[in-house]
């Protein structure tokens, strides 16, 4: 394993995955292979016309002592790639997993930069996999192929979006692979195994297989469905999670969502993520520091600051008053900008804590520091991180949240017959078809979690649970079954 994991990316690839791939990809003794970043040489060993490309130097030297036929470059597959005409027969690999946050500098440009030239525009949050292999089927001969390790999240990150929608375009058989354990037992993160055929054309649908675990066969496993590329790209915003789904499932939500009485979460809400104060010992007040500095009521607000503070489906006064009796620091000192300050909260805001405070990242890069933005009352809180499924809270305590949670409020009173409520959202919320749509319009966060992202969350269908046949909610249960299974819940 290479000297710095999340820099490098460095997860070496199981031997008998990289048996596979290669054989897969290789069809002739004389195919000239491609491996974009070869790490200890594991795929290029296989096959001795391979080029393999690889940024550390002693993972290189790895490469070079496993694989003496094959000819190794020491250094940046995209300034190599921009650099060197040659195509291949095929490509074959595990491209690094480098988040966003650590790909960057140089690095990142070069990568970007080939994309963009290639027509592939991903944004600054892409993680280094996927830019990888755009690259690398960039530089596949017509007709050729490749089959790569890829992570899970092909199957609903907005970056895997532009890289198969490249694919698609250039490939004339895209098939995935997802399997439900994992191939990297240390990894939180799932892996497929992505494989694409006759370069230089056209698909028309995505291929996939839905596996319960990697079997080293001479063939790629059979496709579970054929998925309309235009179905993939408009009906479910080019993610393939929601095809993890038996399609008798799918049908039922897609027919559920073509209803005229469904809407999607965003169409009724708004919804955006909570205050970030900053320096949440400073700004969080509890009970017993209100009244040593008599800081007024009116520049206070009780905040639910975490899920621990929710323990069911309302938080009202007498949650409030709970964590109060227990003097939690459930205050958020509110001023509001333009506010005079009166001279308790100015005491305050000058403790040793306020100097600590205002000095923070946050602070610095606001006008007053000590205004803390978005603070908002929602009418409902939403929990974005979770185990069985993310609760929706009433919030009838008027209070405020942090970022731990999204804040949901009505924008509309449009949905079904009946209009809004706060009892009709709060049942078709977590009525079996809210559930199974958390699930597919979430993601996967490893340890069994499921994440909902803001933009995520307002793709969430609504659909008014009286209308739910009782036929119907048992497909609903099997297909949220399905899904939890997929993100390994418990
Ligand atoms: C996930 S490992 C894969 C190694 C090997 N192919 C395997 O599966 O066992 C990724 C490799 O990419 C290399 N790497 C990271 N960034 C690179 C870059 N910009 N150019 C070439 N190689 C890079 C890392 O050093 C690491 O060895």
């Amino acid at each position: 394993m290479a000297r710095d994991d999340k820099t490098l990316g460095a997860y070496y690839t199981p031997e008998a995955v990289a048996d596979a791939l290669v054989r897969w990809a290789v069809r002739d003794a004389a195919d000239s292979l491609l491996d974009p970043s070869s790490g200890d040489g594991r795929f290029v060993a296989r096959h001795p016309n391979s080029v393999g490309v690889e940024r550390d130097p002693a993972s290189a030297a790895d490469s070079r002592g496993r694989a003496p036929e094959a000819t190794i470059v020491e250094g940046d597959f995209f300034t190599w790639a921009a650099a060197d005409r040659r195509r291949f027969d095929c490509a074959a690999g595990n491209p690094p997993f480098i988040r966003y946050q650590r790909f960057a500098g140089a690095t990142r440009r070069a990568a970007l930069d080939y994309c963009r030239r290639l027509g592939v525009v991903f944004s600054g949050l892409s993680s280094s996999w996927a830019p990888f292999i755009v690259a690398a089927a960039s530089k596949v001969r017509p007709g050729g192929r490749m089959a790569f390790v890829v992570p899970a999240e092909i199957g609903h990150a907005p970056y895997a979006g532009p890289l198969m929608e490249y694919l698609v375009g250039n490939f004339g058989c895209v098939h995935l692979i997802a399997i439900k354990d994992k191939i990297f037992p240390k990894l939180s993160e799932d892996c497929w195994l992505l494989l694409a055929d006759r370069a230089g054309s056209r698909s028309g649908t995505i291929r996939l297989s839905r596996v319960e675990r990697f079997d080293p066969r001479a063939m790629p496993p059979p496709a579970s469905e054929e998925i309309s590329v235009e179905a993939w790209r408009v009906r479910w915003r080019r993610r393939l999670r929601p095809f993890l789904l038996p399609p008798r499932v799918r049908s039922l939500y897609e027919r559920m969502a073509a209803e005229a009485d469904a809407a999607r979460l965003g169409q009724i809400a708004q919804v955006g993520i909570g205050y970030v104060s900053g320096a949440n010992a400073f700004f969080h007040l509890r009970p017993s520091d209100v009244r040593r500095f008599a800081i007024p009521d009116e520049f206070l607000v009780p905040s639910i600051r975490n899920s621990r503070y929710l323990t069911g489906a309302v938080v009202d006064d007498a949650d409030v008053e709970r964590w109060v009796a227990k003097d939690e620091p459930v205050f958020l000192l509110r001023i509001p900008p333009g506010a005079r300050v009166p001279g308790a909260v100015r005491a305050y805001l000058d403790t040793a804590e306020g100097q600590q405070a205002r000095a923070s990242y946050k602070c610095r890069n606001r006008t007053p520091w000590y205004t803390v933005p978005d603070v908002r009352r929602p009418a409902f809180v939403l929990t974005y991180m979770s185990g069985r499924s993310p609760a929706l809270a009433v919030n009838r305590g008027r209070c405020t949240c942090t970022n731990a949670f999204l804040a949901v409020d009505f924008r509309s009173d449009l949905f079904g017959n009946g209009g809004i409520s706060e009892r009709r959202l709060s049942a078709a919320w977590g009525s079996p078809a809210g559930r199974l749509s958390c699930e597919l319009e979430g993601h996967p966060l490893g340890g069994g979690m499921l994440k909902l992202e803001p933009g995520e969350a307002r793709h969430v269908l609504l659909v008014p649970d009286d209308a739910v046949t009782e036929r119907d909610r048992v497909l609903l249960e099997e297909g949220i079954e399905v899904m939890q299974q997929w993100r390994h819940l418990a």
